[in-house]
Protein backbone atom coordinates (compact mmCIF):
# COMPACT_ATOMS: atom_id res chain seq x y z
CA UNK A 1 0.00 0.00 0.00
CA UNK A 2 1.44 3.47 -0.50
CA UNK A 3 2.07 5.82 1.91
CA UNK A 4 -0.30 8.47 2.65
CA UNK A 5 0.14 11.81 0.98
CA UNK A 6 2.11 14.31 3.31
CA UNK A 7 -0.76 16.73 4.82
CA UNK A 8 -0.93 19.99 2.76
CA UNK A 9 1.16 22.74 3.59
CA UNK A 10 -0.27 25.96 5.03
CA UNK A 11 0.09 28.92 2.88
CA UNK A 12 2.07 31.48 4.69
CA UNK A 13 -0.04 33.52 7.48
CA UNK A 14 -1.01 37.18 6.04
CA UNK A 15 -0.52 40.24 8.05
CA UNK A 16 -4.06 42.74 9.07
CA UNK A 17 -4.34 45.88 11.17
CA UNK A 18 -7.32 45.09 13.10
CA UNK A 19 -9.27 47.37 15.58
CA UNK A 20 -10.89 45.59 19.04
CA UNK A 21 -14.04 44.84 17.61
CA UNK A 22 -12.68 43.26 14.55
CA UNK A 23 -13.73 39.76 14.30
CA UNK A 24 -9.75 38.69 14.77
CA UNK A 25 -9.61 40.80 18.06
CA UNK A 26 -10.86 37.68 20.32
CA UNK A 27 -8.54 35.19 18.55
CA UNK A 28 -5.51 37.71 19.55
CA UNK A 29 -6.60 38.16 22.74
CA UNK A 30 -6.75 34.21 23.13
CA UNK A 31 -3.14 33.95 21.53
CA UNK A 32 -1.56 36.86 23.83
CA UNK A 33 -2.86 35.21 27.05
CA UNK A 34 -1.57 31.54 25.98
CA UNK A 35 1.73 32.98 24.82
CA UNK A 36 2.48 35.91 27.34
CA UNK A 37 0.15 35.78 30.35
CA UNK A 38 -0.75 32.27 31.01
CA UNK A 39 2.95 30.56 30.90
CA UNK A 40 3.35 33.03 33.60
CA UNK A 41 0.69 31.75 35.89
CA UNK A 42 -1.31 35.34 35.31
CA UNK A 43 -5.00 35.84 35.22
CA UNK A 44 -6.96 35.74 31.73
CA UNK A 45 -8.02 39.33 32.60
CA UNK A 46 -4.48 40.40 32.53
CA UNK A 47 -4.07 40.68 28.86
CA UNK A 48 -5.40 43.56 28.22
CA UNK A 49 -3.96 47.23 28.39
CA UNK A 50 -5.55 50.16 29.49
CA UNK A 51 -4.50 51.66 25.75
CA UNK A 52 -6.10 48.96 23.76
CA UNK A 53 -8.22 50.74 22.00
CA UNK A 54 -6.14 54.01 20.67
CA UNK A 55 -3.52 50.85 19.66
CA UNK A 56 -2.56 49.55 16.32
CA UNK A 57 -3.57 45.79 16.17
CA UNK A 58 -1.21 44.20 13.87
CA UNK A 59 -2.01 39.92 13.44
CA UNK A 60 -1.00 37.17 11.53
CA UNK A 61 -3.25 35.03 10.47
CA UNK A 62 -3.71 31.74 8.76
CA UNK A 63 -7.27 30.05 8.03
CA UNK A 64 -9.09 32.16 10.45
CA UNK A 65 -6.24 31.69 13.60
CA UNK A 66 -4.50 34.56 14.94
CA UNK A 67 -1.06 32.67 14.87
CA UNK A 68 0.94 36.75 16.06
CA UNK A 69 0.26 39.59 17.21
CA UNK A 70 1.99 43.08 17.66
CA UNK A 71 0.77 45.82 19.25
CA UNK A 72 1.65 49.75 19.29
CA UNK A 73 0.87 52.45 21.24
CA UNK A 74 1.42 56.16 20.28
CA UNK A 75 1.93 57.72 23.28
CA UNK A 76 4.03 60.93 22.45
CA UNK A 77 4.46 63.05 19.24
CA UNK A 78 5.91 60.94 16.56
CA UNK A 79 6.63 58.18 18.97
CA UNK A 80 4.99 55.12 20.93
CA UNK A 81 5.48 51.83 22.54
CA UNK A 82 5.72 48.69 20.73
CA UNK A 83 3.85 45.95 22.95
CA UNK A 84 1.88 42.71 23.44
CA UNK A 85 4.76 40.89 20.69
CA UNK A 86 4.04 37.15 20.63
CA UNK A 87 3.93 34.21 17.90
CA UNK A 88 2.55 30.71 18.59
CA UNK A 89 4.54 28.47 19.70
CA UNK A 90 4.65 26.02 16.80
CA UNK A 91 5.75 29.28 14.58
CA UNK A 92 8.38 30.66 16.41
CA UNK A 93 11.53 30.85 15.25
CA UNK A 94 9.92 30.82 11.56
CA UNK A 95 10.90 34.71 10.77
CA UNK A 96 7.19 35.06 11.54
CA UNK A 97 8.21 37.24 14.44
CA UNK A 98 10.81 39.48 12.65
CA UNK A 99 7.82 40.00 9.39
CA UNK A 100 5.88 41.18 12.22
CA UNK A 101 7.89 43.82 13.23
CA UNK A 102 9.31 45.06 9.89
CA UNK A 103 5.69 45.51 8.47
CA UNK A 104 4.88 47.22 11.66
CA UNK A 105 7.58 50.01 11.07
CA UNK A 106 6.73 50.05 7.93
CA UNK A 107 3.21 51.45 8.95
CA UNK A 108 4.30 53.77 11.14
CA UNK A 109 5.77 56.49 9.63
CA UNK A 110 2.45 56.73 7.16
CA UNK A 111 1.21 57.63 10.55
CA UNK A 112 3.61 59.96 11.49
CA UNK A 113 5.51 57.84 14.05
CA UNK A 114 8.73 56.98 13.58
CA UNK A 115 10.62 56.16 17.44
CA UNK A 116 9.62 53.53 18.98
CA UNK A 117 10.36 52.40 22.59
CA UNK A 118 9.49 48.52 24.56
CA UNK A 119 10.13 47.01 27.59
CA UNK A 120 11.55 43.61 26.16
CA UNK A 121 12.01 40.40 28.26
CA UNK A 122 15.57 39.87 29.31
CA UNK A 123 15.78 36.46 27.30
CA UNK A 124 14.19 37.91 23.94
CA UNK A 125 16.49 41.14 24.07
CA UNK A 126 18.50 39.67 21.10
CA UNK A 127 15.64 39.03 19.12
CA UNK A 128 14.68 42.75 19.18
CA UNK A 129 18.88 43.56 18.81
CA UNK A 130 19.00 41.78 15.32
CA UNK A 131 15.87 44.23 14.30
CA UNK A 132 17.91 47.32 14.88
CA UNK A 133 16.81 47.78 18.75
CA UNK A 134 19.26 48.79 21.25
CA UNK A 135 18.85 48.86 24.99
CA UNK A 136 18.90 51.58 27.39
CA UNK A 137 18.16 52.26 30.74
CA UNK A 138 18.77 50.05 34.17
CA UNK A 139 16.80 46.21 34.00
CA UNK A 140 13.89 46.18 36.04
CA UNK A 141 11.13 43.65 36.65
CA UNK A 142 7.97 43.79 35.05
CA UNK A 143 5.12 40.46 35.51
CA UNK A 144 7.21 38.91 37.80
CA UNK A 145 10.35 38.66 35.28
CA UNK A 146 13.20 40.76 34.54
CA UNK A 147 12.62 43.27 31.36
CA UNK A 148 15.48 45.85 29.76
CA UNK A 149 14.17 49.11 28.04
CA UNK A 150 14.54 49.19 24.55
CA UNK A 151 14.07 51.76 21.24
CA UNK A 152 14.61 52.18 17.79
CA UNK A 153 14.80 55.36 15.44
CA UNK A 154 13.30 54.54 12.17
CA UNK A 155 15.01 55.45 9.26
CA UNK A 156 13.50 58.27 6.50
CA UNK A 157 14.36 55.21 4.10
CA UNK A 158 11.72 53.44 5.16
CA UNK A 159 9.35 55.07 3.14
CA UNK A 160 9.41 52.94 0.46
CA UNK A 161 6.57 50.96 -1.52
CA UNK A 162 4.21 49.23 0.98
CA UNK A 163 5.43 45.12 1.63
CA UNK A 164 3.93 43.23 3.98
C1 LIG B 1 10.07 36.64 20.75
C2 LIG B 1 9.22 36.20 19.57
C3 LIG B 1 8.13 37.21 19.31
C4 LIG B 1 10.14 36.13 18.33
O1 LIG B 1 9.40 35.74 17.19
P1 LIG B 1 9.92 34.54 16.28
O2 LIG B 1 9.00 34.37 15.14
O3 LIG B 1 10.12 33.35 17.17
O4 LIG B 1 11.35 35.10 15.84
P2 LIG B 1 12.00 35.08 14.37
O5 LIG B 1 11.98 33.67 13.88
O6 LIG B 1 11.34 36.12 13.52
O7 LIG B 1 13.50 35.50 14.73
C5 LIG B 1 14.19 36.58 14.14
C6 LIG B 1 15.64 36.50 14.59
O8 LIG B 1 15.70 36.66 16.02
C7 LIG B 1 16.31 35.51 16.62
N1 LIG B 1 15.60 35.21 17.87
C8 LIG B 1 14.26 35.02 18.04
N2 LIG B 1 13.97 34.79 19.33
C9 LIG B 1 15.16 34.81 19.98
C10 LIG B 1 15.53 34.64 21.35
N3 LIG B 1 14.63 34.39 22.31
N4 LIG B 1 16.85 34.75 21.67
C11 LIG B 1 17.78 34.99 20.71
N5 LIG B 1 17.48 35.18 19.40
C12 LIG B 1 16.18 35.09 19.05
C13 LIG B 1 16.11 34.39 15.60
O9 LIG B 1 17.09 33.38 15.77
C14 LIG B 1 16.28 35.14 14.30
O10 LIG B 1 17.66 35.36 14.06
P3 LIG B 1 18.31 35.58 12.60
O11 LIG B 1 18.39 37.06 12.41
O12 LIG B 1 19.64 34.94 12.72
O13 LIG B 1 17.40 34.90 11.60
C15 LIG B 1 8.58 34.80 19.79
O14 LIG B 1 9.60 33.84 19.96
C16 LIG B 1 7.64 34.74 20.98
O15 LIG B 1 6.45 34.96 20.83
N6 LIG B 1 8.18 34.41 22.17
C17 LIG B 1 7.36 34.26 23.40
C18 LIG B 1 6.71 35.57 23.82
C19 LIG B 1 7.72 36.69 24.05
O16 LIG B 1 8.71 36.52 24.74
N7 LIG B 1 7.38 37.87 23.47
C20 LIG B 1 8.21 39.05 23.61
C21 LIG B 1 7.80 39.82 24.80
S1 LIG B 1 8.86 41.26 25.03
Amino acid sequence: MPPPPPPAALDAPELSFISPGHPLYAAELELRFRVLREPLGLPRASVTFPFEHESLHLVAHQEGRVVGCVLFHPDSPGGGRLFAMAVSPALQGSGLGRRLVTALEAELPRRGMVSIHLHARATVVPFYERLGYTVHGEPFTEVNIPHRHMRKLLPSSILGPREM
